[in-house]
C-alpha cells in the first residue's frame, strides 16, 4: 500500500475507539496524533455540542471538511481520529485517502451500545433511544465506511497491541 506520509487514518462510528486507540499508537509508536473533533474546537474555540445546537449540523459538517484539506496538506507520520460522521461526505473520503491509509475500525453495535449509553457528548445521541439511532445510523453508514476505508478493521474483542499489528501487516493485513 502506498503511504509514503506514514499516516494512519481511522475512521468509524462513535464509540469504536477511534481516539483511545489513536493516542495509544502515537505513545507507543512515536507518531503524533490529531482528532478533527479536537483540532475544530481549538480552532474556533468552541464545543461541538454548541457549534451543533447554535449554528447545526451542515455548519460542523463545513468545518470538518476545511479541517481534513488544512490536515492533509501537512501532516506526516500522524495517527489521525477523524469525527464518526467526516467520511460521509464524498470530498472528505477522497482528502483521507490523499492523507494516509484509511482504516475503518468495525465495531459491533452491542459494543457501541454499551460504550455509548452514559455519553452526553454527542449531539446526534441525545433525547433519542440509543440502540434505535445507532441502528439507523449504521444503516446510513456501513457502506460508506467501508467504501472509504484501505483497510477494514474489526476491533471486538482484540487488543490494541494486535490492532496495530494487523495494521501494519506484521500479523498478515486484512485488506478487502
Ligand atoms: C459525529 C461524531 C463525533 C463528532 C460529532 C458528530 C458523527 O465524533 O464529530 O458529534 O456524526 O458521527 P466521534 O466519532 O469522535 O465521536
Amino acid at each position: 500500500m502506498n503511504n509514503k506520509n506514514g499516516n494512519i487514518v481511522l475512521i468509524g462510528f462513535m464509540g469504536c475507539g477511534k481516539t483511545t486507540f489513536g493516542k495509544w499508537i502515537s505513545e507507543h509508536y512515536n507518531m503524533d496524533f490529531v482528532d478533527t473533533d479536537e483540532y475544530i474546537e481549538g480552532k474556533y474555540k468552541r464545543l461541538i455540542r454548541d457549534i451543533f445546537s447554535e449554528d447545526g449540523e451542515e455548519t460542523f459538517r463545513d468545518m470538518e471538511t476545511e479541517a481534513v484539506k488544512e490536515l492533509g496538506e501537512t501532516l506526516e507520520n500522524t495517527v489521525v481520529s477523524v469525527g464518526g460522521g467526516l467520511p460521509l461526505r464524498k470530498i472528505n473520503q477522497e482528502l483521507l485517502k490523499k492523507t494516509g491509509i484509511v482504516v475503518y475500525l468495525e465495531t459491533s453495535k452491542e459494543e457501541l451500545v454499551r460504550r455509548l449509553k452514559n455519553d452526553d457528548t454527542r449531539p446526534l445521541l441525545q433525547g433519542c433511544d440509543l440502540q434505535e439511532r445507532i441502528d439507523s445510523l449504521m444503516k446510513q453508514r456501513e457502506d460508506i465506511y467501508k467504501s472509504a476505508a484501505d483497510m477494514i478493521l474489526p476491533t471486538d474483542g482484540l487488543s490494541f497491541e494486535e490492532m496495530y499489528r494487523t495494521i501494519m501487516g506484521i500479523e498478515g493485513i486484512t485488506i478487502f
